[in-house]
């Protein structure tokens, strides 16, 4: 089959629920196209994982899902993003298929902060893999040499997404104290980003004890922004998307437990697939 008559849905691929509120946005606000979201709950989180083993179970997840015949795959996982992206798209994508993409979240987050920050102190939320990456500093860096950039673990809140704990009290004690470690680094922060796509899911608990006044970034939207403008400048690649309207679900975990997290997380009913990934 010739290149051009290669088609797919978009693939959006997390560790687990949090990519959901990327794909969220994505389908708002470009509904037209069909979509396959794969989440590997079985092996969340990623967060505390090295390096090699993010980058094989991505590599796994992305090989997945062209196998559905995605041309374009989003990884929408900071902690992938940081770890697995570069490495896939210079060293496996020529190999796999030239023609195929996989885009990130943390390049679009990054392009945003001129327009938002006053100070050039920047905070950045993430996972343990994902500060340790150093990938937003370096990004960073790049795009705007001036500014500093501040980074802060937060080790416990993606298990309290995961196991339905984000509106417990137990959550107050997590959040307050990973954003009161980030303003101790700098009290001229004036920008934060919530650098996993599972941090949106705390998002009113986060706002509770964020100061006041400072802007917080949370990337779907950005996300869903950035894909369409990829899209209109790359339309060899928006025509081999497919336009049904359509949303399948795959995990890794069972479908009914991915897909009663899932409702919860969407407020709509989910039909999910267990698939594995090797
Ligand atoms: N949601 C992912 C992120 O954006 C990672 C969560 C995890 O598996 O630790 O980093």
């Amino acid at each position: 089959m010739a290149i051009s008559d290669r088609k797919g849905a978009i693939g959006v691929f997390d560790s687990g629920y949090g990519g959901l509120t990327i794909l969220s946005r994505i389908r708002s606000a470009l509904p037209q196209y069909d979509y396959i979201y794969l989440g590997d709950n079985a092996r969340a989180p990623y967060g505390s994982r090295s390096f090699d083993v993010v980058y094989r179970f991505t590599l796994q997840a992305v090989n997945y899902l062209f196998a559905q015949g995605c041309q374009l795959v989003i990884l929408a996982c900071n902690t992938a993003s940081a770890k697995a992206l570069r490495t896939i798209q210079q060293n496996d994508l020529p190999g796999i298929d030239a023609q195929r993409r996989v885009l990130g979240v943390i390049r679009p987050t990054v392009e945003k902060l001129g327009e938002l920050t006053k100070t050039g102190a920047i905070g950045v939320l993430g996972t343990a893999g994902t500060i340790q990456s150093e990938s937003y500093p370096m990004e960073i860096r790049k795009m705007y040499p001036d500014f500093r950039t501040y980074g802060q673990p937060c080790p416990m809140w993606v298990p309290l997404v995961e196991y339905r704990e984000s509106d417990g009290d137990g959550a107050d004690y997590f959040v307050k104290k990973y954003i009161d470690a980030l303003f101790a680094q700098s009290s001229d922060i004036d920008t934060v980003i919530l650098g996993c796509t599972h941090y949106p899911l705390l998002y009113n608990k986060i706002m509770d004890y964020m100061p006041s006044g400072v802007n917080v970034i949370c990337q779907g939207e950005i996300v869903a922004d950035s894909l369409g403008d990829y899209l209109r400048r790359h339309p060899e690649m928006e025509q081999r998307c497919t336009q049904g309207g359509s949303i399948r679900y795959l995990s890794t975990e069972s479908a009914e437990k991915f897909a009663s997290m899932a409702s919860l997380f969407l407020g709509d009913d989910v039909h999910a697939k267990q698939v594995t990934l090797i």
